[in-house]
């Protein structure tokens, strides 16, 4: 026990001091005394290129990003080469909890609830603060900081987002889940951001999403238990894939705290 908590200080002084709570069962409060983790601004916009290492499938998109009236707008970006691939867009609406599906080749839209909760596209508050650095060329770079979602003695991280000092913009995101079954393993780029929402018609929904039956949302397996309590949730969804092959079902698994999916 000496020894823990000799090694909890020894982390701590590194990364803030921790203090030790409880009598039976110990928990472990992180008191930060270093860099708390900075907000990104409610509204932006920008494009970002998601690598899938599991499918082996790299896409980019153009999202519009509406912390305030809670929307999001994902615009895939068509590939050059690959002509006939179907080109999306994304009307997400957190407040009626619906998910806006046009497929932009055939004109036609699918209406379904959203599978997620609202989540502010910025650093969870309880984030791992792993290093500061600069990126870029020498002497006209910009520093950035790394967060995590590790926790001192308790697992590995499973998310590292890297987002600058300045302003707190995302640059990189990873998510990664070795569960042999449905493993996730997701790396995130973002470029070309700029702040504010250009043009808030991009959230409306075209005519042709009007009067669409909204599908049922996919069923929530019961959470899990986690030792710190971290929210999952499973689920199934069926999206169309980009081959005419039909639908295909697709499984995702999302810790809600610090997995920043597009969608
Ligand atoms: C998310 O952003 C909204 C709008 O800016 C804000 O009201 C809310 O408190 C934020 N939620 C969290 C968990 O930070
Ligand atoms: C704003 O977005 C809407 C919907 O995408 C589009 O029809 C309209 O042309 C855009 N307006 C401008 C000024 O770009
Ligand atoms: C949608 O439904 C309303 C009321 O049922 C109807 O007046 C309207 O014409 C419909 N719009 C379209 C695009 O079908
Ligand atoms: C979709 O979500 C809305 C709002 O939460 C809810 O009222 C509705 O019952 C849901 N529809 C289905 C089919 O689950
Ligand atoms: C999700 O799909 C997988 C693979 O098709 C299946 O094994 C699993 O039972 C499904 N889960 C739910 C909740 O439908």
């Amino acid at each position: 026990m000496i020894r823990v908590f000799i090694l909890l200080m020894t982390v701590g002084a590194v990364l803030g001091t921790y203090i030790i709570q409880g009598n039976t069962a110990p928990t472990l409060t992180r008191v930060n005394t270093g860099p708390k983790p900075c907000q990104t601004i409610p509204q932006w916009e920008g494009r970002a290129s998601e690598w899938n290492h599991i499918t082996e499938s790299n896409n980019r998109y153009i999202i519009s990003f509406d912390g305030v009236g809670l929307r999001k707008r994902v615009l895939k970006e068509a590939k050059s080469f690959m002509p006939g691939e179907r080109q999306y867009n994304y009307i997400m609406e957190f407040k009626t909890n619906t998910l806006y599906t046009i497929n932009l080749n055939l004109n036609t839209c699918t209406v379904t609830n959203l599978t997620q909760p609202w989540q502010n596209h910025t650093i969870p508050t309880d984030a791992t603060l792993e290093d500061e650095y600069e990126l870029g060329a020498p002497g006209s770079g910009f520093r950035v900081r790394e967060w995590s979602d590790r926790l001192p003695a308790r697992r590995a991280e499973s998310w590292i987002g890297i987002f600058t000092i300045a302003s707190c913009w995302p640059i990189v995101e990873v998510f990664t889940d070795d569960e042999p079954q449905n493993p996730v393993s997701l790396t995130t780029r973002f470029f070309d951001l700029t702040p504010g929402i250009a043009n808030m018609s991009v959230f409306d929904p075209p005519e042709i999403c009007k009067n669409q039956t909204v599908h049922p949302e996919p069923e929530f397996e019961p959470e899990l238990e986690f030792d710190p309590p971290i929210t999952y949730q499973y689920f199934n969804v069926t999206i169309d894939d980009d081959k005419d092959s039909g639908p295909v079902n697709s499984f995702f698994k999302k810790g809600w705290n610090y997995f920043k999916s597009l969608f």
